[in-house]
């Protein structure tokens, strides 16, 4: 692994589109693979196991296409899978510097200081929320902020699907912001924990009122990546500049195209692989 790579960009689905897009505002002259595992997604209620095999395929795939770092950036798979890939699967890895970085570490190390009342609420899928992550990380960085955790298992598939604005849809989506609301009337900030949810941030302000503030994880994302790859020269000097982008998918390249373009605000082109 002597060449510069570019930097893989991993999610379930469409999601991690909408952290995509922020990373090439805020770093534009890296080259970048996004890999969508569209077939398979959602990973939300999947098991610790299978998510971790999932996300371990797309990583590998994306590290023999030449990748040196890859951003998942996907809640659930840095939930279940992040940790073992880092700790055991990479560890047996002798080509260096290639690592895999989550979305929900750098989202940890500020929420904290967003809410004045040190009450935040998450919304994620059943996964992220029952990892306990948010939690657990949250813990380290602001060890007085209290957590009040809501699962929206029907957000994905809603999205995923292109439901999410229909009577339905809407009505689901307001009744999951509505039990996290009532399990604390302190909270002042909402964090949208799953990277298809910034679809759907205006119909939560919508519900929650001026008086809480939504924040999605985007552009928290990418300004601790520019942060990261200042700290770490062994990594960035390893990254190729040509200010490239490809899209990767497991599902059929027609479908991701069309409904891609709602995510990352332009038209692309993507290829279909088999992980
Ligand atoms: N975008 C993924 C996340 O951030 C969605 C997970 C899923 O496929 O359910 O969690």
């Amino acid at each position: 692994m002597n060449n510069l790579g570019p930097i893989g960009v991993f999610d379930s689905g469409y999601g991690g589109l909408t952290v995509l897009r922020e990373i090439l505002k805020e770093l534009p002259e890296y080259d970048y693979i996004y890999l969508g595992d569209n077939a398979r997604a959602p990973y939300g209620n999947r098991s610790f196991e299978v998510v971790h095999e999932f996300t371990l395929e797309a990583v590998n795939y994306l590290k023999d296409r030449g990748c040196r770092l890859v951003i998942l950036a996907c809640n659930t798979s840095s939930a279940k899978a992040l940790r073992t890939i880092q700790q055991i699967d990479l560890k047996h890895s002798k080509d260096e510097p290639f690592r895999v970085l989550g979305v929900i570490r750098p989202s940890t190390e500020i929420i904290g200081d967003l809410s004045k009342n040190n009450c935040v609420g998450i919304l994620g899928t059943e996964g992220t929320i029952q990892s306990g992550s948010y939690k657990i990380e949250l813990e380290k960085f602001s060890p007085n902020t209290t957590v009040i955790q809501q699962a929206c298992p029907m957000w994905v598939p809603l999205i995923e699907s292109n439901q999410h604005e229909t009577a339905i849809g809407k009505k689901l989506i307001e009744n999951d912001v509505y039990k996290l609301l009532s399990m604390s009337p302190a909270i002042d900030t909402i964090i949208l924990a799953c990277t298809h949810y910034p679809l759907i941030i205006n119909h939560v302000r919508e519900i929650v009122g001026e008086k809480i503030q939504v924040v999605s994880q985007g552009p928290i994302v990418a300004k601790k990546l520019h942060e990261y790859l200042q700290r770490n020269e062994f990594m960035e000097t390893k990254l190729s500049k040509g200010g490239s982008c490809s899209f990767l998918t497991t599902e059929k390249a027609s479908v991701f195209n069309s409904a891609a373009k709602q995510f990352l605000k332009q038209a692309i082109t993507a290829v279909q692989i088999r992980l």
